[in-house]
């Protein structure tokens, strides 16, 4: 499964990527608004920048809802760098473009996904990335990782190619779970990789080896 941090900060991104474990990177409106990156030009540099720290996909998320506009700000996405992968939502013209782009050897990653029918007709378009919000499923009282679970499945019997990129990951545990259903990319917050890394008996069993280290 590959690891994509979900966020705009270039901090974050940067202690994600020392980690080695870095694939590639995530991004939204709310969580540019997040950092402050405002205005054109401003947007494109930062896609950039995260860009030159991250060697793997970056999406960046497009703003326009209107076929013609979708196709056109994501041209400019895609201009940026190579590794710039269009984040379209689930809408009627956004699969439509999806369907452009793919067309045109552009990669896409169709966002705001929460059932598996929106899943089928993402890998119909040939999205390289189907994005699941997790989180968001499980607020409103629905289990999100048995929707990763029904999308793999779905995925295996009818041989789709787009990967499953678990989104919305609000914990360590969420990351175990997609993992577990199928997902092939888990995109997540800095603490929620951090998570994963703990356990008291780690701690206390290094405390214990530090300290007869010192006997030796
Ligand atoms: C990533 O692609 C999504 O935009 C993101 O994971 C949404 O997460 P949230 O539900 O925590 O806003």
């Amino acid at each position: 499964m590959k690891f994509f941090i979900d966020t705009a900060n270039l901090a974050q991104i940067r202690e994600a990527n020392d980690l080695g474990i870095l694939d590639g990177v995530t991004t939204n409106p709310s969580l540019m608004a997040k950092e402050g990156v405002k205005g054109n030009d401003a947007i494109m540099n930062h896609y950039k920048t995260i860009c030159e720290i991250v060697d793997g996909d970056i999406s960046a998320e497009v703003f326009s809802t209107d076929f013609d506009g979708i196709v056109a700000e994501g041209k400019k996405l895609h201009a940026i760098h190579k590794n710039i992968v269009v984040k379209v939502p689930m809408i009627k013209d956004g699969v439509k473009a999806i369907k452009w782009f793919t067309d045109n050897g552009i990669k896409t990653n169709c966002t705001l996904v929460f059932s598996a029918g929106q899943a089928i007709l993402a890998a119909k378009a040939g999205a390289a990335y189907v994005s699941p919000f997790i989180g968001r499923i499980d607020d409103s009282g629905w289990d999100g990782v048995e929707l990763i679970a029904q999308i793999a499945n779905i995925y295996s019997i009818q041989g789709f190619k787009t990967e499953i990129l678990a989104a919305s990951i609000r914990s360590a545990l969420h990351i175990i779970k997609c993992a577990e259903a199928g997902a092939d990319v888990c995109t997540c917050p800095l603490d929620s990789i951090l998570g994963l890394l703990k356990h008291p008996l780690t701690d206390i069993g290094l405390a214990k080896f530090l300290e007869d280290a010192k006997k030796m």
